[in-house]
């Protein structure tokens, strides 16, 4: 099963955490951010990931590699220019399957994509939308499904009429490789505007999936992923204590720090003597000085204080 993972953004809302690092591999706990993704879609029998990229891909291919080292076989194809959401699909086409994930590659998530898949199958979908109910979707593609599943209404960022929870596009697709015949070649193209509403009776399908699932773009929401994942909010391979606590086994942490509520402290990173870290994180080689009082924060590597 392959996936495709869509990562041109160029992360403008985390600055200055992404000028150096692109935000697929920002750090968030202890591993690049894509690192989760990974995980997830190998958890649902994914064995190829297509990386669609813009920004920085020479790091984001050094990070994480081929997948020689095990889990999926990782591919980088990089666009020329921005191709927009469709526009960079119909340029992975040549190495795409007849059916497969299409993932938008800024989200923190566990949503059950064998379930999107299965009902897609079921349904002989076209595409295939996975959802999720949020309270104020204006910042997302909103969603209006029968109970059947058909999509009857697609609106990209609606506008306040359309206030009140709802149905989003979590940004997981099941794609048929027919769907490509629709994009047009060589210019910007948008998914969300110009792919779906032309689907809208043709087999645009979608499914309410339940579990985690935060789009990590923010400071606030990528400090309330980091919480979610250490407290076992997150169904992922890592795990912190009870008070939200992670520290590097490779950090160094005096006795008479206080660490928490709430802190990830990174590789390599020094705590003095009666230093306090609470709701912060220290990326890897910061330097927290004696007594001194760091809250509220996210720091970028080295930073000394
Ligand atoms: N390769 C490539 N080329 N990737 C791109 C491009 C491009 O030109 N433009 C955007 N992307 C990638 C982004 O890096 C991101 O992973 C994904 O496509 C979606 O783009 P965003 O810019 O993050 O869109 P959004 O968050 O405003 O809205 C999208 O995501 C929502 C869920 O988070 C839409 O798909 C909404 O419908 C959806 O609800
Ligand atoms: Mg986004």
């Amino acid at each position: 099963m392959q996936a495709l993972v869509l990562v041109g953004g160029k992360g403008t809302r985390l600055q200055p955490l992404t000028t150096d690092t692109p935000k697929p591999i920002l750090t968030l706990v202890d591993r690049p951010f894509l690192a989760y993704m990974i995980e997830w879609l190998a958890s649902h029998g994914v064995d190829e990931v297509v990386f669609a990229c813009g920004f920085l891909p020479d790091q984001l291919q050094e990070v994480l590699g081929d997948g020689s080292g095990g889990g999926p076989r990782l591919r980088y194809l990089v666009e020329p220019e921005p191709l927009g959401t469709a526009g960079a699909i119909k340029f992975a086409a040549p190495y795409l399957e007849e059916r497969f994930f299409a993932l938008n590659g800024d989200v923190l998530t566990d949503l059950d994509l064998t379930a999107l898949w299965r009902s897609h199958e079921k349904r002989k979908a076209r595409l295939s939308l996975g959802l999720y109910p949020v309270d104020d979707p204006s910042n997302y593609g909103l969603v209006d499904v029968d109970a059947d599943g058909a999509v009857r209404d697609f609106h990209e960022k609606p506008d306040p009429g359309h206030s009140g929870p709802g149905l989003i596009s979590a940004g997981a697709y099941v794609i048929e490789r027919e769907v490509l015949d629709m994009i047009p070649e060589q210019r910007n193209v948008s998914i969300e505007r110009e792919v779906f509403p032309r689907l809208l009776g043709k087999g645009l399908c979608g499914l309410r999936l339940d579990g985690y699932w935060k789009d990590i773009g923010t400071p606030e929401r990528y400090m309330e992923a980091s919480w979610d994942i250490i407290e076992g909010r997150v169904e992922t391979a890592v795990s912190g204590d009870e008070g939200g606590v992670f520290v590097s086994p490779a950090a160094e942490v005096a006795a008479g720090a206080q660490i928490g509520p709430r802190a990830v402290i990174g590789d390599g990173c020094l705590v003095a003597a009666g230093a306090r870290v609470s709701d912060s994180v220290l990326l890897d080689g910061c330097r927290i000085g004696e007594n001194a009082v760091v809250t509220d924060s996210i720091f970028s590597p080295g930073v000394t204080v």
